[in-house]
């Protein structure tokens, strides 16, 4: 297993996974367990962020109470898939901030282009967690998490419900610093670019498109 690489294998994530997973299962469920999940992966893709104290007064006495310390984290969803994370996660952590990368392949060159890109200021002093159900070459999430460094993010990680070890590779390779988390880690990529066995289009599952 890569070093930069956690997959939470809590049971719990992991049987919602396997529903997800199922082609019979439904949008609504889907999406339902989608919400789940994307709480527990929170979880543990928070567990380091810095704490500070401030004095707080209980029914008995004074104490320094541990809290979230600096500015709130930044949350940002690669589009589409990504929104489907975010409602889980802002019933967490309510004050972060959202920012949305929007990539599409140019049919030229073939490199990942922006059509949309609106994120969060201070990206330099915030944990920036950037969210993609679905790690299959890696593209998508190498190009946005270069967007989000020229924007001055430093202190990255990465989130997201399914990897394939190409993915892996090469976010490993491209950005070394980002830690990816994840609820598995599957077999290979397909010729048409799915993570196999994955779960399908998460997008189309998620929105009901097909
Ligand atoms: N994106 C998806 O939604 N599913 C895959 O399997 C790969 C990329």
């Amino acid at each position: 297993m890569p070093d930069h690489l956690t997959v939470v294998d809590h049971p719990l994530v992991q049987h919602k996974l396997s529903i997800m997973r199922e082609v019979a299962t439904p949008t609504a469920t889907f999406r339902q367990l989608l919400r789940e999940i994307s709480q527990l992966l929170t979880f543990e893709v928070t567990r380091d962020l810095a704490l500070t104290t401030r004095d707080i007064e209980t029914p008995l006495c004074q104490m320094q109470a541990p809290t979230l310390a600096g500015r709130d984290p930044a949350l940002i969803s690669i589009l589409r898939a990504g929104n489907g994370f975010l409602d889980g996660m802002l019933e967490l952590i309510p004050s972060a901030r959202v920012g949305f990368v929007g990539l599409q392949r140019d049919e030229e060159t073939l490199q990942p282009m922006q059509y949309y890109f609106k994120v969060p200021e201070h990206l330099d002093e915030r944990a920036v967690i950037v969210v993609d159900p679905m790690l299959a070459t890696g593209n998508s999430s190498a190009a946005a998490i270069d967007l989000l460094k020229q924007k001055g993010a430093r202190n990255i990680r990465l989130m997201c419900l399914v990897a394939a070890p190409e993915g892996v590779a090469h976010l490993g390779q491209k950005h070394p610093d980002v830690p990816i988390t994840t609820a598995a880690l599957d077999d290979r990529l397909n010729d048409q670019g799915y993570i196999v066995p994955g779960l399908g289009d998460a997008g189309d599952r998620m929105f009901g498109t097909k």
